[in-house]
């Protein structure tokens, strides 16, 4: 796009009487296509030239008449704004050949300049169910650090497991209560929260289970063995288990680094914050007062000198500048830990760290489960692992009535039931509140992975009968490509790279996501105007090379979004 505002700004500006590089800026991108490529808005020259804007772009639009670049073809006046359009021909030619040239880097940039960006994502809490935030904070999270790695940043994704505090107490007891090997190593995750909630009901009755697991926890914080290696197994057997989800998902994290892994480090920033007279004592409590930036007080260690949830992060946000000195530290975690977040922002501000504003929290809304399909075992909890089965399940269903002859259906399946639960997040503006409606995301013909994969699988397959699966760039394809639903996928192909930017930049998937929605449906709609195995062998080839572009993005598209494109389904 570049070579175009270039072109453009430098026939504008001494029309203009401004500087070339500020026409660039003001060009913008119209909303329709019929208004041309790119438009100058010309209200900005009115009070200057004390005329109105609509009669600024007319004169414009008539000194440029007649008149033409390599990159523009024509100019032309609508109301306030003067267009420009681009030269079609010479249009697809760059993009189409930059598409078969860049091939799966196509739409990555190097705006990040290798920066570090850290990011806190899924930090599930063991001995509690993987629960509903943290399956979004699991998908919006790995699609960030693929978006931003595609910006050209070094992301380093980092678990903060849940994995200290008093309820590991509470599991000791219960597990030399009532525990049993067999069950622990089965189902780790369930068995041991069943045993979590077990313990709370029995507590009722017997109250010295409190004052047991206290003792308990007092003890694996003082690094008694026996009490080290209950939570060493506890630990180690739901982390595997959520490995086998990670496994599924395609994820990876760069370190498991729980909020135990903070615990040698919780007496510096105790130490700190009184230094830095940030932080008073009351009652043998330590508390940050926040009144004054309108945040209630925090408190970094209680009376019986256990520390908690927010001095592990103050700990945990020194460690991550000091080892990885990042350009910024993102926080994946539902908005109702938004003052959580305020809080150890102000107080990494009042110790000093300019860094603190480069801690960034993501929040999101949460999801609610349409009833009726989804199970939810023993109250309200929901496993990921189970809405990725179901989901899977579905899609085998859907394939085996669509396609019963596929042969790999088993993959498809994968690919379409974990797709479907990816996308039914991603799709959405992550800080609203989202009904998943198993109907819904699997629908093959609403804003759904889907209905994109399902393009992709269907442009695979076009150039598989056409035999036309190792295509090479021409240029005088471009002039075969000129009808309005061919020009208007041309450009949507054209808007990839900077909408994976803006999606890095606000951190919201959803606008590559729905995105991808578009350039599907924009193919679709050229497939149903032009048919791509006409006789006419130049323009045939022609098509052929336009939806390979096509099948190219959604490919690079789907894959930021962790969703596989299968090529058959
Ligand atoms: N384990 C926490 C929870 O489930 C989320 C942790 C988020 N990360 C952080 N650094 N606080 O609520």
């Amino acid at each position: 796009m570049d070579q175009y505002k270039e072109e453009i700004s430098r026939v504008l500006a001494p029309l203009v009487l401004l500087e070339q590089s500020r026409v660039a800026e003001l060009l913008e991108e119209p909303p329709e296509p019929e208004m041309g490529d790119l438009a100058f808005p010309c209200y900005i020259l009115a009070s200057r030239r004390k005329q109105s804007p609509v009669k600024v772009a007319a004169e414009l639009a008539q000194s440029l008449s007649g008149k033409r670049g390599v990159y523009w073809e024509k100019a032309m006046a609508q109301g306030p704004y003067l267009n420009f359009y681009f030269d079609p021909v010479v249009f697809n030619q760059d993009l189409l050949r930059r598409i078969f040239a860049e091939g799966e880097d196509y739409g990555k940039s190097n705006r990040g300049r290798g920066g570090t960006v850290v990011i806190d994502y899924s930090s599930p809490n063991i001995c509690k169910p993987f629960g509903i935030g943290h399956i979004r904070s699991t998908v919006i999270g790995h699609a960030l650090y693929l978006i931003l790695e595609a910006q050209g940043y070094r992301c380093i994704g980092v678990n903060h497991l849940g994995d200290w505090g008093t309820q590991f107490g509470k599991m000791i007891v219960a597990y030399r209560r009532w525990g049993d090997d067999q069950q622990l190593k089965e189902d780790p995750v369930n068995y041991l929260y069943r045993l979590y909630v077990r313990f709370h009901r029995e507590a009722e009755s017997e109250p010295a289970l409190e004052e047991e697991a206290r003792l308990w926890f007092k003890r694996l914080e003082e690094g008694q063995p026996e009490a080290v290696d209950y939570w060493k197994l506890f630990r180690q057997l739901s982390l595997e288990n959520y490995e086998q989800i990670y496994d599924l998902l395609g994820i990876k994290f760069d370190y498991y680094h729980g909020e135990s892994h903070y615990n040698d480090l919780l007496d510096d920033v105790i130490r700190l914050v009184q230094e830095k007279g940030v932080a008073t004592e009351s009652d043998g409590a330590l508390i940050v007062d926040l009144e004054k930036y309108g945040l209630p007080p925090a408190m970094l260690r209680k009376k019986d000198g256990a520390t908690l949830y927010l001095t592990r992060d103050l700990a945990a946000a020194q460690y991550r500048y000091n080892t990885f000195n990042f350009v910024k530290a993102l926080y994946v975690v539902g908005a109702e830990q938004k003052l959580h977040f305020q809080q150890m922002v102000k107080i990494l501000e009042l110790l000093g760290f300019p860094w603190a504003r480069d801690c960034i929290h993501i929040p999101f809304g949460l999801i609610r489960f349409k009833e009726g399909r989804m199970s939810t075992r023993e109250g309200n909890m929901i496993l990921l692992e189970e809405v990725l089965q179901r989901s899977i399940r579905l899609a085998r269903e859907i394939i085996e009535e669509k396609n019963p002859g596929l042969k790999d259906k088993e993959s498809a399946a994968r690919a379409v039931g974990l797709g479907a639960v990816r996308f039914g997040d991603l799709s959405n503006d992550r800080v609203k509140d989202i009904e998943f409606d198993w109907d819904k995301v699997l629908d093959f013909t609403g804003e759904t992975a889907v209905y994109i994969q399902y393009a992709h699988a269907r442009i695979c397959s076009i150039l598989r009968r056409a035999g036309a699966t190792e295509l090479t760039w021409h240029d005088d394809a471009a002039d075969f490509l000129t009808c309005e639903e061919e020009k208007k996928m041309i450009k949507t192909l054209a808007a990839f790279p900077g909408k994976i930017a803006a999606s890095a930049e606000s951190y919201r998937p959803s606008i590559l996501a729905r995105y991808l929605i578009e350039v599907a449906r924009d193919f679709n709609r050229f497939y149903h105007s032009c048919p791509v195995l006409v006789d006419d062998p130049e323009l045939r080839q022609a098509r052929l090379l336009l939806i390979s572009a096509v099948r190219q993005v959604l490919k690079n598209g789907l894959a930021l979004l962790g969703i596989v494109a299968p090529e058959e389904m």
